[in-house]
């Protein structure tokens, strides 16, 4: 890369998040910026040298713009553009065209695609939520704790003292249902119990580990696909904690593929890929770890859909609906996020941790 383009400084720009394109004289991309090559699916290479019109659909708003920036008719204009991009369709961007005041690079337009932003906005707002929620059920939690032992101690007590075995009854309901809301307690609590170990985390021997526990639940009609990108560089991290992650995800999707796997059509598949310039809890990585977990089961119950990482929340009988919050719990310990995109048919979790 070169560090000037005839004098104008352009590395900084490969720092940026928003994807920048620096045109000259004619309108043609002189320089990308790596959150460019990120937006357009394009190599830098393949970008310089373009046309900038060629790359947007009905891009006159966008040529009428830059006339009037070479013209230095204003200093930046806002604009919205459509881009085709490969394999994704059409995506909508904001744009700024900036006039530079020189007669051989007159123009930089910054691009943002306006999902992105709103995604952005949804997953901060989210995190938010998703801490204050951890905070009250833990909260919560404690204060349960300590006076159901009182609870469970004094109906033992009382029950000492019970001659009648009908009566006896009553005091061994008080003592079960308080030992059961005691686990329940425990497995809330949990989480924040035992110490992280931080060590050097290969994703794949998480997902292999993962994998085998799983198959040996199921040993039969349930394929679980290994797509992996084997490059993905490790990361620090607590390997347990990701194993519990994914695991509680994978045994989910098996619960929900109960009639797959005995139809023999069940299917898992873990896929790792390494994302580029991606903004995670409001932070911008260069790289992060991309890893799907998809499942081709009947999708996750539309009434649930947008709580399925709160406690509690559980669409099918005798779930506690702890195991989505744990793992929620132990990607954000790791920066990350998790995410869902729910379908009949296939349902994809993803979570994305940075790397180094
Ligand atoms: N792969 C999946 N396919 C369909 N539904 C799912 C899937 N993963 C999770 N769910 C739904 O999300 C709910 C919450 O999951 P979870 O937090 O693990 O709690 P639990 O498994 O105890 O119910 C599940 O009960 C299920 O309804
Ligand atoms: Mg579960």
């Amino acid at each position: 890369l070169s560090a000037a383009l005839g004098g104008l400084r352009v590395e900084g720009l490969d720092l940026l998040a928003s994807a920048v394109l620096v045109l000259d004289e004619y309108g043609i991309v002189r320089f990308a910026n790596a959150s460019a090559e990120s937006l357009f699916h394009l190599s830098r290479r393949a970008l310089q040298g373009q046309s900038a019109f060629a790359l947007f659909r009905h891009a006159d708003e966008l040529k009428a713009a830059f006339d009037e920036a070479c013209r230095q008719a204003f200093s930046d204009k806002r604009l919205h553009l459509l881009l085709e991009r490969q394999g994704t369709g059409w995506v909508p961007l904001a744009g700024v065209v900036a006039a530079l005041y020189r007669p051989d690079f007159p123009v930089l337009i910054e691009l943002h695609e306006i999902e992105q932003q709103l995604k952005v906005d949804r997953e901060e707002r989210l995190l938010d939520q998703s801490q204050a929620n951890r905070e009250l059920v833990r909260n919560l939690a404690h204060e349960i704790k300590n006076p159901l032992g009182g609870i469970r101690g004094a109906a033992q007590l009382l029950e000492g003292e019970l001659d009648s075995a009908e009566l006896r009854e009553y005091t061994q309901v008080i003592i079960k249902e308080a030992d059961r809301l005691q686990v329940l307690v425990d497995r809330l609590l949990a989480p924040h119990r035992r110490p992280r170990v931080v060590g050097d985390v290969n994703i794949h021997e998480v997902c292999e580990r993962v994998r085998s526990l799983v198959l040996a639940e199921h040993p039969k009609g349930l394929a679980i696909v290994r797509d992996y990108d084997i490059s993905a560089p490790e990361f620090r991290g607590d390997r347990e904690q990701l194993i519990q992650a994914v695991l509680n995800i994978v045994q989910n999707a098996a619960q929900a593929l109960r009639e797959g796997i005995e139809a023999g059509t069940a299917k898992v598949i873990l896929r790792t890929r390494v994302a580029r310039q991606v903004t995670l809890a409001k932070q911008r990585y260069r790289l992060a770890l991309d890893l799907h977990i998809v499942d081709n089961g009947p999708g996750v119950p539309e009434e649930i859909r947008d709580r399925i990482f709160y406690p509690l929340v559980s669409g099918r009988e005798g779930g506690s609906g702890l195991g989505l919050t744990l793992a929620q719990t132990f990607v954000q310990q790791h920066d990350g996020v998790i995410e869902v995109d729910s379908e009949p048919g296939r349902t994809d979790f993803r979570i994305l941790i940075p790397l180094p």
